[in-house]
This record gives C-alpha cells, sequence and structure tokens, in this order.
C-alpha cells in the first residue's frame, strides 16, 4: 500500500511513519513536509529508506499538491498543521493558511485523484472546554473552539465533512487528546517541563494549574490511526482518548519527583488567554467498532518516556538552540536541492 504522511517530520507524523515501517511491511511511505520550525528530518534518522522518502513542500500549495499526489497514493494521512495553542494567540494567520487552506488543497487533491481513503488528523481541542462536572466529549458533541488554533482545526473538519457529502471523497476525521511520548517538540507541556527540569529552569504553569488534560502516549494515537486505516468507514468521525485525566500542576509535580527535582522550580505565572478548563474524550466509537484499545496509561508510559528525553539530550538540545535546523542541510538538501527559509 501506498502511504501519503503530511506533516511526518512533527511529533506524531515522524512517530506514525516509524511505527507503520515496523508493523506493515508492504506499506511504502511518503513524507510531504513544509519543515517549519516544529519539522526536524532528525525525528527520522535511521529509518529504512527502501520503503520511505522524504519530499519537501506546503499542503497550502496546490501546485506542489498536485505533484506529490501524482506520485499515487492509496491513503494519505494529513498529520501537517501548526499545533501550539501559544503561538495561534500570537499569530493566528498562519494557521489558518496551513490547518484551513492546507486541508482543502489536500481534500481537492485526494478528490482529483480518486484516493481510497484520506485521514484528516484533528483534535479533541475543536469540542471547546468542559466543566469537571460534564461528561466527556463524544463525536455528537457540538464544535465550539475557544482558540485560534481549535478553530482552524475545527473549520478544517468541516470542510472534510463539506467534500465527504459534497463530494464523497473517502474521509474520516480522528479527534485525539492530548499526546506524549519521543520527539515532542520541547515547546508542549510535557517535554517543556522535563527539560526545563533536567536544566534546573523554572516550570511555567498557567494560571492555577487545575487545567485537566486528557493524555495519550503517541504509540497509542499511532495504532488508533492505523485501525481506522484498515477498519474505518469513510464519512465518519472517531474520538481517541486514554482516560488518563490529569491536572497539569498534578503532572508537573509527577515528573519532578521522577526527575528528583524540587517544587520550587514552577513558577505560576499568567493564564493562557482562553484557556480551556478541562479535555475528555468518551473513546467508545473507537473501541467498539474497530477494536481499539489505549495499552499505554499515562502512569506507566510517563517515567519511560521521562528516561527517552534523558537518554537523548543531544536530540533536544539541537532543538532548543535551533541547531536542529542544519540537519537538513546537511543531510537532505545535497540530495533533494533547496535549504531552509
Ligand atoms: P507538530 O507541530 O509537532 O508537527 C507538525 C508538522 O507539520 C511539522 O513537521 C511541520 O513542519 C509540518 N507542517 C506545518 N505546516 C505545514 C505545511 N503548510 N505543509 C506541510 N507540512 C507542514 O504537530 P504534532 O503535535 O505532531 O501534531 C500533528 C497533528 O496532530 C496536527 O494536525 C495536530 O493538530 C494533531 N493533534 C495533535 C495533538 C498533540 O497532542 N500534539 C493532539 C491531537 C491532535
Ligand atoms: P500544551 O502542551 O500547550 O497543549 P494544549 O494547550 O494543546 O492542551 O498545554 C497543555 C496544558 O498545559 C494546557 O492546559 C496549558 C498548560 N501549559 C502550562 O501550564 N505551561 C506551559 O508552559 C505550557 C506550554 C502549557
Amino acid at each position: 500500500m501506498r502511504v501519503l504522511v503530511t506533516g511526518g517530520a512533527g511529533f506524531i507524523g515522524s512517530n506514525f511513519i516509524r511505527y507503520c515501517l515496523r508493523v506493515y511491511p508492504d506499506w511504502y511511505v511518503v513524507n510531504f513536509d513544509k519543515l517549519t520550525y516544529a519539522g526536524n528530518l532528525e525525528n527520522l534518522a535511521g529509518i529504512d529508506e527502501g520503503r520511505y522518502s522524504f519530499v519537501r513542500g506546503d499542503i497550502a500549495d496546490p501546485v506542489a499538491v498536485e505533484a506529490v499526489f501524482s506520485q499515487g497514493f492509496d491513503v494519505v494521512v494529513n498529520f501537517a498543521a501548526e499545533s501550539h495553542v501559544d503561538r495561534s494567540i500570537l499569530d493566528p494567520a498562519p494557521f489558518m493558511r496551513t490547518n484551513v487552506l492546507g486541508t482543502q488543497v489536500l481534500l481537492d487533491a485526494a478528490r482529483s485523484h480518486g484516493v481510497v481513503l484520506l485521514v484528516q488528523v484533528s483534535t479533541d481541542e475543536v469540542y471547546g472546554s468542559l466543566e469537571e462536572c460534564e461528561p466527556p466529549f463524544t463525536e455528537d458533541s457540538p464544535l465550539a473552539p475557544n482558540s485560534p488554533y481549535a478553530a482552524s482545526k475545527a473549520a478544517a473538519d468541516m470542510l472534510a465533512r463539506a467534500w465527504w457529502n459534497t463530494y464523497r471523497v473517502p474521509v474520516i476525521i480522528t479527534r485525539c487528546c492530548n499526546n506524549f511520548g519521543p520527539y515532542q517538540f520541547p515547546e508542549k507541556l510535557i517535554p517543556l517541563v522535563i527539560t526545563n527540569a533536567i536544566q534546573d529552569l523554572p516550570i511555567p504553569v498557567y494560571g492555577d494549574g487545575r487545567n485537566i488534560r486528557d493524555w495519550i502516549h503517541v504509540e497509542d494515537h499511532c495504532r488508533a490511526i492505523a485501525a481506522v486505516i484498515e477498519r474505518g468507514s469513510p464519512g465518519e468521525i472517531y474520538n481517541i482518548g486514554a482516560g488518563c485525566e490529569v491536572r497539569n500542576i498534578d503532572l508537573v509535580r509527577r515528573i519532578l519527583l521522577l526527575l528528583g527535582k524540587s517544587e520550587s522550580l514552577i513558577q505560576f505565572v499568567s493564564d493562557r488567554p482562553g484557556h480551556d478548563r478541562r479535555y475528555a474524550i468518551d473513546a467508545s466509537r473507537i473501541r467498539r467498532e474497530l477494536g481499539w484499545v489505549p495499552t499505554r496509561p499515562l502512569a506507566e508510559a510517563l517515567p519511560e518516556v521521562i528516561d527517552w528525553y534523558v537518554a537523548n539530550e543531544g536530540w533536544w538540545r539541537r532543538v532548543r538552540s535551533g541547531a536542529y535546523r542544519d540537519y537538513y542541510e546537511a543531510v537532505y538538501s545535497r540530495r533533494w536541492g533547496g535549504g531552509l527559509e
């Protein structure tokens, strides 16, 4: 099977490519990625290039997308996005271009090339925020995005819905909770806390720290997407959640304890504007219909993930310093041409 992965140089996309090449010996994967600040080809270092290749390009550029689609694919998985809420608050424009316009370009290409399936990787943040007493989001919960990031992902979901209803483009939307695992860009809470704590730097906790997120190990998310590819129904939406709800402050304290660091590193800082209080996912549809279950709960997997960041200090230090951008120049630009912007 030929699979086009967009955004495969980021956190979840790179884990997905590694997962697919390991589990499916007959899959051939092309990674199409713009290499924004979040794209890091070092996340895919050492990968077997017999069944994998990289194309640098922008999903919002119809010419580049047409060129890559003309290679011919059965399945497209769209991870490409601007993904950080805080950045979307500072500058929403790139979120609209990539997350909204880019999705439309991919849907159009999927339509004209007749792909078998396009998986639109979305987020629980499209549903907005829950109070502590409310039940988790189901696929039928209304969309009520609160950040520019969430609004752009909700808009993309609406486009996917419309392309299915109007043109019968075979698209499936997945809405997952917060991921954690190896290769996560250290602007997100868990890798930020781990890498700051290792360096004895202050750990910023927004507001009162009592916001709740459901955390899933990235490999459980990757397995869920693979299950959707293998057994999902086009036109359907699947929530993906681990049922591991934790308050931010409790998560930060747990990481500090596991690293043997003092809680005095914690600094409460001004709250994020429009900060969603709680996300929680009802994943019963994917469990029931596709037989998927999460296998790596936060409590068991967190120590191992912390160990990964401890063992891969060179990786995150190069990311934090910006040196990771040299990797593309050194390894890839001679082969495929073009430098970073
Ligand atoms: P990430 O920021 O780590 O990676 C995004 C990747 O997309 C990068 O490699 C970047 O270079 C690429 N990209 C950005 N703009 C592009 C463009 N215009 N054209 C081509 N490539 C482009 O993000 P992530 O955390 O891996 O998230 C991947 C997807 O999963 C996103 O769609 C996100 O909304 C969704 N998601 C993430 C989480 C999470 O907890 N991280 C949870 C649910 C859903
Ligand atoms: P984040 O990893 O940015 O994911 P999201 O906003 O998509 O859920 O943040 C997770 C939670 O941690 C969220 O409630 C915001 C909070 N947070 C902090 O308290 N401090 C930080 O430095 C960051 C990055 C996040």
